[in-house]
């Protein structure tokens, strides 16, 4: 499985890279908008500090639009990818699957039409906010490259909203989710790679590692916890108090 970093930290992204176990990264406006309250006050230049994020990154950058009708959409799609894919040549634009807020029937489909535009141009797009394995096949039939299905939102919906949820995801897991959208793509040889998104533990980086995602994009916080166990702590400390003087000399003075 890929592993992606979701963060748009330039501290985070360094570190996570300099471990070597990082193919790709996704932003969307609030991690944007984290790493700019990092700064406390200070000016950020966002076009220099997305430049240096898609040199920091080895493989996809995940940038996403903010207008919520097609044409825009698509012009914001074309301003970030004009702007900043020639940096590296490794910029994905964001959609999300739906961007219609509430009840607005008629920019329901905004988001599969601005993929099918895009996907035209030949500018990759990565479907964002997909909450059922259907979203996630209109997106790949409309010619993103990837999609991201929320697991963290969804186990969200699914403990808070039972009733309701029934009518939508049949009671689905993020984890079932990411699990029935890699089995129908595979039934039907979609070459569309599911990113698991909305990733808040560990345990969700196993569910998707199990039920066959490509990707997992993973914040900080988690890749962290990924190497850390209590009996690898232990084993350490073991072997430290074990070092023979002997052993300990062959590195003297190196
Ligand atoms: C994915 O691309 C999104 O940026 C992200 O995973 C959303 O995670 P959240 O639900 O924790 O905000």
């Amino acid at each position: 499985m890929k592993i992606f970093i979701d963060t748009a930290k330039l501290d985070e992204i360094r570190e996570a890279c300099s471990w070597g176990i990082i193919d790709g990264l996704t932003t969307n406006p609030s991690l944007i908008r984290k790493a700019v309250e990092t700064k406390r006050g200070e000016q950020m230049d966002m076009e220099e500090h997305i430049e240096e994020i898609c040199r920091a990154v080895p493989g996809p950058v995940s940038l996403e639009v903010v207008g919520l009708r097609t044409a825009d959409m698509i012009n914001e799609a074309t301003v970030l990818y004009t702007r900043f894919n020639p940096i590296c040549e490794n910029v994905v634009i964001k959609i999300p699957v739906n961007p219609s807020p509430g009840s607005r029937e008629d920019v329901d489909f905004d988001g599969l039409k601005a993929i099918a535009e895009l996907a035209k141009r030949s500018i990759p797009v990565n479907a964002t906010l997909v909450m059922t394995p259907e979203q996630a096949l209109l997106a790949a039939k409309a010619g993103a490259c990837y999609v991201s299905p929320f697991m963290g939102r969804v186990d969200d919906y699914v403990s808070q909203k039972p009733a309701q949820d029934s009518a939508l995801s049949f009671g689905q897991s993020g984890a079932e989710l990411v699990g029935s959208i890699c089995d129908s793509f595979l039934n039907y040889h979609i070459s569309c790679e599911v990113i698991a998104a909305s990733v808040r533990s560990i345990g969700h980086v196993r569910a998707a590692a199990a039920v066959g995602a490509q990707i997992a994009t993973i914040p900080f916080s988690v890749l962290r916890q990924m190497v850390c166990h209590p009996k690898t702590e232990e084993g350490i400390r073991r072997f430290e108090n074990d070092v023979v003087p002997e052993y300990a000399a062959l590195f003297e003075g190196t």
